[in-house]
């Protein structure tokens, strides 16, 4: 019998943790710090997070607890080296990679670098580490389709500018570097659809989640507005055929997870690449060293095996190693915003009809950015709720039942969704 720990606060860590308590074997899910919905069942909210003022507090809980298994959600304590000091005090079942790793998103230069290295296609671009670099990498760069500027550290998703034309570049390039300093990656724009892979590594191999996942980043309907941590995800998208999957993970995810283990930094934890779909065949744009949100809450109600002991086996390199296998059918998920995200936004505005909404068959509702106050639901954050549902029949279904669950949820002075998640693959 076991405990688990999931460091986190937003939509997927309580995918994660809903998932991990179906496990037989999982007695108690702690939450650090949780949300307003993880704290039921068997759920239980501790007052940390992964701020590194709290790491010595979460290693004295793992420890007094007697945690079996710890998942940190968010990449920030991951590239902060949170895994790192846990094994130092002997904590060695935290699955996510160790601070060397997560420079594969920590580090754009690095993960550059790495790809070009293992010939994973991806945009022409250019390291650089001035502005006059980066104005001369704008000027001659092909820019058939535009250019992008990617700072080179994390940014809190404000750190990627695509521009349509150079002289856009350009104008764009000073307020980045005043922002974020001069070490930029100028890479050309590439076009064509959007696709996640995700993967789990222990180090060796990777076990691969065979489903194509699609988020919406911008906040409008039509891919329109600013760009968001995501406004909704399906999945398995149409466009990605298991062909394509399998072939991402043997020409992208492999090769990444073998270039660690020969560099003596094995990276084990979630592996997510983001694709585009271009006329050349599938190019990566960025990697990720933990689950995507919110394409971890469709990809939780699909997952068929216990999660538990899918990461439990990450962890011996010798456990055999069985394919993953997923419910027939689709997922949607739709994250219901507060007004203004993401820009500054309200909180403590009360939330109602969740009861209602979890009644409807398949549907799940993951919170992201709430808190419990009494036996009332507030908001507490940009992204508000997840609302996701199953379906056996498919994606029409599944997306049709997301809606109907949205329909009955109301926060007071409103809130905000897209109404066009997957309808892309629908239509
Ligand atoms: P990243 O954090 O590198 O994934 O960038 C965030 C978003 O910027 C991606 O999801 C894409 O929509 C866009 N983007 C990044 N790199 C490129 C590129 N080379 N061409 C076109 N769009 C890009
Ligand atoms: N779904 C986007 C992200 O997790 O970064």
């Amino acid at each position: 019998m076991a405990k688990v720990l999931i460091l986190g606060s937003g939509g997927r860590e309580h995918a994660l943790g809903w998932k991990m308590a179906q496990s037989e074997q999982v007695t108690e899910v702690l939450f650090a710090p949780g949300n307003g919905g993880t704290a039921v069942g068997k759920g239980r909210n501790i007052p940390l997070d992964g701020q590194v003022k709290h790491w010595e507090a979460l290693a004295k809980l793992i420890q007094q607890e007697q945690i079996a298994l710890t998942v940190v959600g968010p990449e920030a304590p991951l590239a902060a080296g949170l895994v790192d000091f846990l094994q130092s005090r002997g904590l060695t079942r935290v699955f996510g990679p160790s601070q060397a790793a997560a420079q594969l998103e920590a580090d754009k230069f690095f993960s550059y670098k790495m790809m070009e290295k293992l010939n994973i296609p991806q945009a022409c671009g250019v390291c650089c580490t001035s502005m006059a670099a980066a104005k001369e990498a704008i000027q001659t760069l092909a820019s058939g389709r535009g250019i992008v500027l990617k700072v080179r550290g994390l940014a809190g998703g404000k750190g990627v500018v695509v521009c349509h034309t150079r002289a856009e570049a350009m104008e764009r390039l000073p307020l980045l570097v005043d922002t974020f300093g001069s070490e930029i990656l100028v890479a050309e724009r590439l076009s064509g659809p959007e696709f996640s892979v995700f993967g789990i590594s222990d180090g060796s191999r990777v076990r691969l989640i065979e489903i194509g996942l699609q988020d919406h980043k911008p906040l409008y309907d039509g891919d329109v507005g600013p760009n968001t941590g995501g406004m909704g995800a399906y999945g398995p998208a149409p466009l990605v055929s298991s062909t394509m999957i399998r072939h991402i993970a043997d020409s992208v995810m492999t090769p990444i997870v073998r270039e660690f283990k020969a560099q003596g930094t094995p990276y084990t934890g979630f592996l997510y690449a983001g694709l585009i779909l271009t006329e050349q065949g599938p190019k990566v744009l960025e990697f990720n060293v933990r689950f995507g949100d919110p394409e971890c809450q469709p990809t939780m109600c699909l997952l068929k095996d216990d999660l538990y002991e899918v990461l439990t086996r990450s962890f011996d390199v010798n456990s055999a190693f069985a394919k993953l296998s997923f419910l027939p059918g689709a997922a949607c998920c739709v994250i219901l915003s507060s007004q203004g995200y993401p820009g500054p936004i309200k909180k403590g505005l009360p939330v109602s009809g969740l009861d209602d909404a979890a009644k409807l068959p398949g549907v799940q509702i993951f919170h992201s950015g709430t808190k419990r106050v009494g036996d009332r639901i507030e908001t507490a954050g940009g992204r508000v709720l997840s609302v996701t549902a199953y379906a056996p029949s498919g994606l029409v279904e599944a997306t049709k039942r997301a809606y109907e669950a949205v329909a009955s949820i109301s926060i007071e002075g409103g809130f905000h969704f897209r109404t066009d998640i997957a309808a892309k693959a629908v239509s």
